[in-house]
């Protein structure tokens, strides 16, 4: 594949752009804590998006655990709409800020809309934050589900590798 350059709209995602691997803890009222290792791989193929690939492995056992998949889209006024999917069912639109740090990047999203299949489980509300300080991702997740209001579910500490 030809080398291709970056659209000028992803240029304040720079510093989440390659892979990441590290690990995370997981809790929520209505289920154990628990403890994963995740590999993060953002990616552009010079259209105005950053594509976004997650998955995670129980730490213990190694076995796979939660995946996911969507799209970075900055708007280049400083705002950000992120789509993902994921295997349990559900799909995530959220909307919110990119901000430039001096070590970095932070996106804060909230979601405008969830659904979920017919199967999944319920999920009202979601929100999200990536924050790199220069080489570390800081992951940070909530979600208002199974009843509960917007609590936090995830946190993860990611390496940029290579
Ligand atoms: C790093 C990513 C994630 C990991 C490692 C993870 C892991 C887990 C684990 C181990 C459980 C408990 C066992 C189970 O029900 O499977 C769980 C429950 C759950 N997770 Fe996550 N999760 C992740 C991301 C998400 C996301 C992004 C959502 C929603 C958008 C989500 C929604 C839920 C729900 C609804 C439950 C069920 C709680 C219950 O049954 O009471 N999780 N998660």
């Amino acid at each position: 594949m030809p080398d291709l350059e970056l659209h000028p709209l992803n240029a304040t995602l720079i510093p989440l752009l390659g892979e990441w691997q590290g690990s995370g803890e997981g809790a929520y009222p209505t289920i154990d804590s628990f403890s994963y290792g995740e590999i993060l791989v953002f990616g552009h193929v010079g259209k105005p998006f950053v594509a976004m690939n997650q998955r995670t492995r129980e730490r213990e056992s190694g076995l796979p655990l939660h995946a996911e998949a969507g799209y970075f889209r900055p708007q280049g006024d400083g705002t950000i709409e992120l789509v993902l999917s994921q295997p349990s069912g559900i799909v995530e639109i959220l909307t919110g800020t990119i901000t430039e740090t001096e070590a970095g990047v932070e996106v804060d999203v909230s979601s405008v809309g969830v659904h979920t299949a017919p199967s999944a489980k319920l999920v009202r509300e979601t929100r999200r934050r990536y924050v790199v300080k220069g080489g570390t991702l800081t992951c940070d997740f909530w979600m208002a589900a199974m009843g509960e209001p917007l609590t936090h579910h995830l946190t993860s500490s990611l390496i940029r590798q290579g």
